[in-house]
């Protein structure tokens, strides 16, 4: 089993959901997180809490991930003990709305693959160097279902998720003969603020996709991925899907409905 402690792992999107309890997750295993995502504020917060119970050292960087173009030199800025990062977890992503592909939101779009796409590149592109010049690291980037099989309405989100699938698959490859490993995993439904960012703000339509199941929380997920980052080096956990027990696709939900 690898030891995390002392570790540094970078993590986009840590000021919520998935994100915020994988820093918890590898806080716990004694690991140094750098914490990436525009709520500055958030961040702070899940720092000032993560040193007080496990003493760990945060660096925040507060950052809107859509300008891809200045995250290499966002990256440079970082201290120079800050290039040792041993585990690299790209998380930040969202989707917005549920529109025809003919009637979807151009705006929309270009944020979701700004984002989920052209951000996750840039990060990796900065970062697996650095791993490389070490001869060691671990990528682990969250995918979805949504990139194993497109839903109705899901039309430009998957297309970002299938996009990721394929990164991840063509990292593992092109990283062939180097130690450094690559792993997805590929979330169902879970409960963060996900749905609430999807639909604008509203929180009642928000809620219906966890209606009348036991949904997935960031922690069942954080647990995947620090499990994926503890094996032992010659382990590469490529892929992982994560359904909560009521869900078995995209569109196959079973819902109690309560009296
Ligand atoms: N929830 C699900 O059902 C589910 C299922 C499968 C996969 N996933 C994937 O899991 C990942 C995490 O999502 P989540 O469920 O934890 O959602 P969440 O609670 O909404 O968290 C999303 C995180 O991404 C960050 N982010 C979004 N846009 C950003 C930007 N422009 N710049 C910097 N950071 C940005 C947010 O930070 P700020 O807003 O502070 O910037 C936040 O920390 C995503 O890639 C998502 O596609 C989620």
């Amino acid at each position: 089993m690898v030891k995390l402690n002392d570790n540094r792992v970078l993590i986009t999107g840590a000021s919520a959901g998935i994100g915020a309890a994988c820093a918890r997750a590898f806080a716990e295993q004694g690991a140094k997180l750098l914490l990436i995502a525009r709520r500055g504020d958030r961040l702070r917060e899940l720092s000032d809490q993560l040193t007080r119970d496990h003493k760990t050292e945060c660096l925040c960087v507060e950052f809107d991930l859509r300008q891809h173009l200045s995250i290499p030199s966002m990256l440079e800025q970082v201290p120079d003990e800050w290039r040792a990062i041993d585990v690299l977890v790209n998380n930040a992503g969202l989707a917005r709305g549920v529109a025809k592909l003919h009637e979807g939101d151009l705006d929309d779009w270009d944020e979701m693959i700004d984002v989920n796409v052209k951000a996750l590149l840039a990060v990796s592109r900065t970062v697996i160097p650095w791993m490389l010049k070490r001869q060691a690291g671990h990528v682990i980037n969250i995918g979805s279902i949504a990139g194993h099989e497109a839903y109705p309405g899901g039309n430009v989100y998957c297309a970002t998720k299938f996009a990721v699938r394929a990164l991840s698959r063509g990292m593992k490859m092109d990283l062939t003969g180097t130690p450094i490993r690559v792993t997805s995993i590929d979330p169902g439904l879970v409960e963060t603020e996900f749905s609430k960012v999807r639909f604008k703000g509203d929180t009642e339509r928000a809620k219906l996709p966890y209606k009348g199941i036991i949904p997935l929380t960031g922690e069942d997920i954080a647990e995947a991925v620090v499990w994926s980052a503890m094996r032992p080096a010659h382990v590469n956990i490529t892929e992982m899907v994560i359904f909560p027990t009521a869900q078995s696709s995209s569109t196959l939900v079973h819902r109690e409905e309560k009296a």
